[in-house]
């Protein structure tokens, strides 16, 4: 019961972060969105964990018993989403945030960290609970509905969306995309929340790719005239496409967690107990400052959060 209750009041402690207040479209002053871009509060567009669902319960079992093969923890990412998962052109490795951390957590359990390139919206109703990876990491969002199907670790990320557009354009926010394309990721939060936008703004479709970095190339060839993606992976796609920016942020406040199959429960417990030992002892911060120059604006889950 006690823990239960613990649970109930960490969930609801970053339900409060999550939830935020909506608020309508506010146009930016003149002149300031290229300097930063104005936020946004959709309600429909915030993802919170679900409290009611209580992840599989450990079976009491060694946790490697539960590896896909010995001495490997595997891992499915969709490899397109920098900074967190990318294919290093040069030494065509996997390299990122996800990878670091990834790579980090399989030292702490003995293990050999081996990443899969994945589909993205396969991960939580066939990759995943079909056993084809031990776990998931993708800068993936922890979901309401995504916990019908997977379980996930302690939360490690918060980020929000954004819309990004070509800076010829002049768009400075989502009610300027009425009568237009809207590009997103299949599978994503930001396709999620480019659906509510399209009916609310009056776009004329929303259009799907299989990853983000395809939905920016269409952006730049001027087939889609903005597209929804976490504001992390943007900031960092958008560096090396200069006719590109971020024109409004769109405050969601979701958690990234490692996702992993319910079948799984004990090797989600010893990940945990690594993600923790990472956070704790300055690793984590480390690994954030490597790719994001600055130390984590956000708090981690203290050392007590459930497992
Ligand atoms: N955070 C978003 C979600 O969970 C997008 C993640 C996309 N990740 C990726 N590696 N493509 O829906």
């Amino acid at each position: 019961m006690k823990i239960m209750l613990k649970f109930l009041a960490i969930s609801f402690a970053f339900m409060l972060i999550a939830t935020g207040c909506a608020k309508k479209t506010e146009k930016p002053p003149v002149g300031k969105e290229k300097i930063e871009a104005a936020a946004v509060s959709i309600d429909e567009c915030v993802t919170s964990p679900d409290q009611k669902v209580s992840p599989a319960a450990a079976k009491g079992v060694d946790f490697k018993t539960q590896l896909k093969t010995a001495g490997k923890l595997t891992f499915g990412s969709d490899i397109a989403f920098p900074p967190f998962e990318s294919v290093n052109p040069s030494t065509n490795e996997a390299e990122g945030f996800d990878i670091d951390l990834g790579k980090e957590i399989a030292k702490r359990l003995g293990l050999e960290a081996e990443f899969i390139n994945a589909g993205f919206d396969a991960l939580f109703t066939q990759s995943l609970p079909q056993g084809q990876f031990d776990v998931a990491i993708s800068a993936i969002t922890v979901k309401a509905e995504r916990q019908g199907s997977v379980d996930f670790t302690v939360p490690y990320f918060k980020a929000d969306l954004s819309l990004a557009a070509a800076t010829k354009d002049g768009l400075t926010n989502i009610e300027d995309l009425k009568g237009k394309l809207i590009g997103a990721q299949s599978g994503t939060t930001g396709e999620d929340c480019a659906k509510v936008i399209k009916d609310q703004v009056g776009a004329t479709e929303v259009r799907s790719f299989e990853t983000a970095l395809q939905a920016f190339d269409d952006l730049g060839a001027g087939r889609v005239a903005g597209v929804i993606n976490d504001l992390p992976s943007s900031k960092q796609i958008l560096k090396e496409r200069p006719a590109l920016e971020i024109v409004q942020t769109i405050d969601t406040k979701e958690v990234y967690a490692i996702a992993i199959g319910k079948q799984k429960p004990d090797l989600r417990v010893a990940i945990n107990k690594a993600m923790k030992e990472i956070f704790s002892d300055g690793t984590f911060a480390n690994i954030y400052k490597k790719w994001f120059a600055v130390e984590p604006p956000f708090p981690l889950p203290p050392a007590d959060f459930p497992n």
